[in-house]
């Protein structure tokens, strides 16, 4: 009775449960909504953020309240690449300290971080009132000076990569604005930053030179722009977040009144991280972690945003899940209330867990925050919250990066509130990102390239590079060695002076800016070419653009040729070793579409090879591709920059490459012309089997000209590097076709050519080409052919009313009446024209059995018995040459012929002549064997008659088995048909 209350009891509880569990369902669908809708935020706040940006880095240029802290970084010139030595790199940043002996190297550019050290900050530095951070940052930089300074009493170098806001009056001179990221505490703020590292070397025991004191987001911006000119703003996505960018200096209103730069530009450290907006997507794990963080109230930006809070909005969010919604059941497992147990790393790693099973993220779960057993679904949640929160970082990055470009002029900024893309086509932009966030972590590469189409449109988005100015620790030296170089490089003051009067030779080695380009770096000068060798009306100067790092040295660079005259190259400043010049518009094109066609000529390569087997291709000539050939290929990239430098016809022609239109102007270059001639005769040449000896020989239908040999093909020989080549071509060949034969092979553009000309005969005497023996017009008449046929067959001595054969004709130098013939379809279609019996014999020929057998007989000999054989292979050969000695001599042929003829004769006779019987071991040749020698002949008469009735004739045995002896019985029925259709098998029996 007792137990009634008590079941009732728990089935109100089991109920409430179940209520419970409900409703904490329903409240973790409606939590996780809400930040979806938040992180994804939505394009047109972020339009409205990035506007936001822009108004606040202008108040910060201006220095107006409420504006970012837009710092001015005095880094107005680029390393020239030409400093010598070797130095010091100091990168001060987040989480660590690197030091790096970076080597100047004798070649422009090369630099080299040689070594590199690096260690965590320790904790107890953060706090920077302990006044210790310097001077662990000295320590650690001595042992590096210690160990690589050279002897010889020069200085050390020390160049600083500080990655927190300084207040910069000169290149190697700052005060530290405020400490971010983890560091607290007031040390050295308002305080020379470069001064007490000074201080601190020298009391480690160096005394060492700090020329200049740069951002971290400055020495990237300058490490990735000395080899891409392109690059214009440099990002860190690291533990905190930052923005340098190239600003006129003249709209830096916070400069000093008066000051005068070297160059019309200066890098900014916008600071962004500082950025505020009652727009940002935040949450109420925001302010958790604002209020909790080294500087409450700062930095909202780059906690929205930076490595070192991705991890924690994560672990906070996931804390909200658990407790709200009973994500895990109801308790706080783990470790999930303790502050930053899940990093960026952890975070990045649950993101990209693509396996089934989330057995990744359950691996993380467990040794980040000791949560362990957790389900699919529950693994499946974790991961949404830490795409999501990837999700807000990339798309508000996107829209600030978008924002500090549309403050440089690039039309992703402009693009309407509704993302559309600007019309004109937006010039390429490089953005040089570092930072462990943008380095390590793929998915967040991905979703801010996604978020930047949002913002800015595909196309404009499309012409945005972001690139990876670091690969992991080591290559942080790529950061560090530009920075140092600059550092090392930094000059003293400006000193400009007017280019005139100077000899320009003193200009030798210095850096070019473009000053109609925002001081762009255009190049070194190397070389200046005096009007005696340019013969122009003033000296050039010869300016080659900095090597590219990532490139191999030997890849080519842009060149350029700029004319010494005051209103290009205006003023120099001998202390920093620039050259500025304002080039007028097209002048630096050209080099650009040097570099372009240089590039083209390595990267088309591949698709210039003509059909395999073509005469082109035997020619060892290359084609340009069409358009569609590269996009076929995948090579779109190809089609834009053939495009660029100068279009198809422009690239082809400049590379050397055949193309199928002809760039205006070419028909009137005598040597284009006369290669196309050239092609024009090598590719009539024909291949022709003798049909009596079975010899191949070759006609070319313009020279008339016929050779046994294989005709040797016009081969292309290089001249230079740079695409120049001519064609070599037999004396013999260079003819000039008829005007029948060019329109025959519908060449009207070659026709077109030359009636332009003047003519074929004009043309032909002009280019040196002799004219083609005309077509034999009188030959064209079957009586003319036939008198001519007839009075070669009498000069010769060959048997009347015959057909002669091709070798007969070639080798007499007849190619004419060879021409003629084969235009009226051939020797068989000839002979039956003329009523006239071929040499070859035609299939009536075989009738005869004997017949068969005879040369049957003769075949066997040469082949099985060459001994024996009256006449040697060799024996075709006989008859061209005796022909050939008397075509030489037909000078004299009258008095010739009777001796010529006996000879023919003698040959007849020998052919006719009684050839000796078979030996006994004597055997049937195969078909195969028929057929390699080209004897279809006989294989037909073998066929025709049967293999065994031939042996039978011959005295030889005819070898055969089981069912293929049907021929033979067929043969003994008097079928010959039937013996025929058997005698291939019997045949192959016998091989
Ligand atoms: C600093 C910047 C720095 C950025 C990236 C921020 O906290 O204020 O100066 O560039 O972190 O390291």
């Amino acid at each position: 009775m007792q137990a009634l209350p008590l079941l009732g009891g728990l089935a109100v509880l089991l109920a409430h449960r179940v209520r419970e569990a409900k409703r904490a369902c329903r409240e973790m669908d409606a939590l996780i909504d809400e930040y979806r809708q938040l992180f994804n935020t939505p394009v047109e706040r972020l339009h409205a953020l990035r506007d936001a940006l822009v108004e606040q880095l202008e108040a910060g240029l201006a220095n107006k309240p409420g504006g970012l802290l837009a710092l001015p970084s005095y880094v107005d010139v680029l390393p020239s690449g030409h400093e010598r030595g070797h130095c010091f790199a100091v990168d001060l940043g987040g989480t660590n300290l690197r030091v790096a002996h970076v080597q100047l190297g004798e070649e422009r550019g090369a630099t080299e971080a040689t070594h590199i050290r690096e260690w965590p900050i320790p904790d107890e530095h953060l706090d920077t009132d302990k006044g210790t951070l310097l001077t662990y940052v000295a320590q650690r930089t001595a042992e590096v000076v210690q160990e690589h300074a050279g002897g010889g009493g020069a200085k050390p170098v020390v160049g600083f990569c500080f990655s927190f806001p300084v207040e910069q009056t000169a290149v190697d001179n700052g005060r530290v604005v405020v400490w971010t990221k983890n560091f607290r505490g007031t040390y050295l703020v308002g305080e020379d930053v470069v001064g007490a590292l000074r201080r601190e070397l020298a009391a480690a025991g160096v005394d060492a030179e700090v020329p200049a004191i740069m951002n971290d987001t400055v020495a990237t911006l300058v490490a990735l722009r000395y080899g891409e000119p392109d690059t214009q703003l440099g990002i860190i996505l690291g533990a905190g977040t930052n923005c340098a960018y190239v600003e006129r200096a003249d709209a830096i209103g916070k400069l000093p009144a008066g000051f005068q730069g070297r160059t019309p530009t200066m890098v900014v450290n916008s600071e962004w991280g500082d950025f505020r907006s009652p727009l940002l997507p935040s949450c109420e794990e925001d302010l958790w972690i604002d209020c909790s963080s080294a500087h409450p109230g700062s930095g909202l930006f780059e906690k929205q945003i930076s490595g070192l809070y991705l991890g924690e909005v994560a672990r906070r969010i996931l804390l909200r899940l658990a407790v709200k919604g009973e994500l895990f059941g109801g308790a706080v497992p783990g470790l999930l209330d303790r502050h930053f147990k899940l990093t960026t790393a952890d975070m990045a790693a649950i993101d990209e867990d693509d396996s089934a099973g989330l057995l990744g993220v359950a691996e993380v779960l467990d040794r980040a925050l000791q949560i362990g057993g957790t389900s699919l679904q529950q693994r499946q949640m974790v991961r949404e919250v830490c795409q999501l929160v990837c999700l807000r970082s990339a798309r508000l990055c996107a829209a600030a990066i978008a924002g500090i470009l549309q403050r440089a002029g690039h039309p992703c900024g402009g693009a309407s509130a509704s993302g559309g893309a600007a019309s004109a086509p937006a010039p390429h932009v490089v953005v040089a990102v570092d930072g462990s966030v943008f380095a390590k972590y793929s998915k967040y590469r991905e979703r801010l390239r996604a978020a930047l189409e949002d913002v800015c449109g595909k196309a404009a988005a499309d012409s945005i590079e972001l690139r990876l100015a670091q690969d992991g620790s080591a290559s942080s030296s790529r950061r560090l060695s530009p920075a140092a170089a600059a550092a090392a490089a930094a000059p003293p003051a400006s000193s400009v002076k007017s280019c005139a009067g100077l000899a320009p030779e003193k200009l030798l080695g210095f850096t070019v800016l473009n000053m109609t380009k925002q001081g762009a770096l255009v190049g070194v000068v190397d070389d200046v070419l005096a009007v005696a060798e340019t013969g122009e009306a003033q000296p050039l100067l010869h300016v080659r653009a900095p090597a590219d790092p990532a490139l191999p040295e030997e890849a080519p660079r842009e060149e350029h040729l700029i004319p010494f005259v005051p209103q290009i190259v205006p003023s120099y400043d001998p202390t920093a070793g620039l050259v500025f010049v304002q080039p007028p518009s097209g002048l630096l094109d050209l080099g650009r579409q040097q570099l372009l066609l240089a590039h083209l000529q390595r990267d088309l390569e591949p698709y210039t090879s003509p059909p395999p087997l073509s005469l082109l291709s035997r020619m060892g000539l290359r084609v340009m591709p069409s358009a569609k050939q590269l996009e076929e290929a995948g090579r779109p990239d190809l089609v834009t920059a053939v495009k660029q430098a100068g279009g198809f016809l422009e690239v082809a022609s400049y590379l050397g490459l055949r193309s199928q239109r002809k760039p205006a102007g070419f028909w009137e270059d005598d040597s284009n012309l006369d290669e196309e001639l050239t092609l024009f005769v090598a590719a009539h040449w024909t291949r022709f089997q003798d049909p009596e000896s079975r010899q191949s020989y070759w006609y070319n239908q313009i020279t008339h000209r016929i050779t046994w040999e294989e005709p040797i093909l016009p081969e292309r020989v290089d001249l230079d590097d740079e695409g120049s080549y001519m064609l070599t071509e037999a004396e013999d060949d260079r003819v000039m076709p008829s005007k029948s034969a060019v329109k025959a092979a519908g060449r009207y553009d070659l026709h077109h050519a030359i009636v332009q000309r003047g003519g074929y005969t004009a043309t032909g005497q002009q280019l040196g080409r002799r004219s083609a023996w005309p077509p034999s017009q009188h030959l064209g008449s079957l009586p003319t052919l036939r008198q001519e046929l007839r009075a070669f067959l009498k000069e010769t001595g060959l048997r009347p009313n015959r057909m002669p054969t091709a070798s007969q004709l070639v080798d007499a130098g007849r190619g004419d009446l060879l021409q003629a013939i084969v235009q009226r379809g051939g020797f068989v279609a000839t002979a039956r024209m003329l009523g006239w019996a071929t040499q070859r014999r035609g299939r009536s020929a075989w009738q005869d059995p004997q017949a068969v057998a005879t040369e049957l007989r003769q075949f066997i000999l040469e082949k099985q018995f060459p001994e024996l054989a009256g006449r040697q292979p060799g024996r075709r050969r006989q008859a061209p040459q005796v022909l050939q000695q008397w075509a030489a001599q037909r000078g004299v042929q009258q008095q010739r012929s009777q001796q010529q003829q006996e000879l023919q004769q003698q040959e007849q006779r020998q052919q006719e002549a009684d050839v000796p019987a078979l030996p006994p071991e004597a055997r049937l040749p195969t078909h195969a064997e028929l057929a390699r020698a080209g004897r279809h002949d006989l294989r037909y008469a073998m066929q025709r008659h049967g293999s065994c009735m031939v042996a039978a004739l011959l005295g030889i045995e005819c070898r055969r088995s089981g069912a293929h002896n049907r021929g033979l019985s067929a043969a003994a029925e008097g079928s010959s048909e039937a013996a025929a259709a058997a005698a291939p098998a019997c045949a192959e029996e016998a091989d």
